[in-house]
């Protein structure tokens, strides 16, 4: 039997007699720990605790991994492969995240739409925060953010475009559907309202982010000469992004400028000053990016 242990939860599942990596059998076991660069044995990341029927540690590993870690039994979950009915695997304790969520609004123009509920959404590469609006009474009812649930096919939007190059696309897609179905019904509850009150939403994020959500081709932003064919400011139904809100819900999905300058950044724009002629937008990512 091979077990797995996160925090006081222990699971245990059969082996199959299939050399698979850590990795496929935390997921088999509903754990994501994080995978920054995608699995590919280059952040060193992954680490697990790892002792029995085992693979030899690989080069990456022998690279990334002090031979004190190796010693007491420190695995890359993207690596290591269980090779036999005997093994374990634990998972180190994770911090508590926190997601900021604050911020002001400027020049606010109410266009109201015939809906009673609206969900405005940041697809981070990061983190997911969404908020709930009463747009009859123009009050936020509530906020909810969690981490953007498609770490685990990396860190950034360069290991996730090239996972949806690899024929992730759909896993991708799925992914950040449930999360933003999962943040909606939180939000709903919070304030005793069915999902189906949901009759509008805008949902922003970088160019990337956007393209994995509706599921489009990203070769032509992932590869030269970058030039994105799909640039947004469109709405589109709820339904076709897979949303089971509202049944007339209408999703609006901000413009982009370019493949790496996206909604998330304009978006910002559209709040900044009203006054003077040139101003400069500078955005610090959650990545560390600038
Ligand atoms: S080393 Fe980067 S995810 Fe495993």
């Amino acid at each position: 039997m091979i077990r797995i242990r996160s925090g006081d939860t222990v699971t245990e599942l059969a082996w199959t007699g299939e050399n698979i990596p850590a990795a496929r059998l935390l997921a088999q076991a509903g754990l994501y720990p994080d995978y920054p660069c995608g699995g590919q044995g280059r952040c060193g990341k992954c680490r697990v605790l790892a002792h029995g029927d085992l693979s030899p540690a690989a080069p990456e590993e022998l690279a990334q991994l002090p031979p004190r870690e190796l010693a007491r039994g420190m695995r890359l979950a993207c690596l290591a492969r269980i090779c036999g009915p005997d093994a374990e695997l634990t998972l180190p304790r994770e911090d508590g995240l926190l997601v900021e969520t604050g911020g002001s609004l400027h020049r606010l123009e109410w266009d109201p739409w015939a809906a009673a509920l609206g969900i405005c959404v940041d697809i981070g590469t990061t983190t997911v925060a969404a908020y709930l609006w009463d747009l009859d009474r123009r009050c936020r009812l509530g906020v909810a953010s969690c981490k953007n649930p498609q770490e685990r096919f990396g860190a950034d939007v360069v290991s996730r475009l090239d996972a949806s190059l690899a024929g992730q696309g759909d896993a991708l897609r799925t992914c950040i559907v449930r999360c933003l179905s999962d943040l909606a019904y939180q939000l709903c509850r919070q304030v005793g309202r069915p999902v189906s009150d949901v009759g509008g939403a805008v949902i922003t994020g970088n160019t990337a982010m956007l393209y994995l959500l509706r599921g489009y081709d990203v070769r032509d932003i992932a590869l030269a000469p970058f030039q994105a064919r799909h640039l947004f400011g469109e709405s589109v139904p709820a339904r076709e992004l897979g949303l089971d809100w509202g049944a007339d819900c209408q999703v609006y999905l901000p413009p982009c400028l370019s493949a790496y300058v996206g909604a998330d950044i304009t978006h910002q724009w559209r709040d900044g000053p009203s006054v003077g002629r040139n101003h400069l937008l500078l955005r610090h990512g959650g990545g560390s990016r600038l």
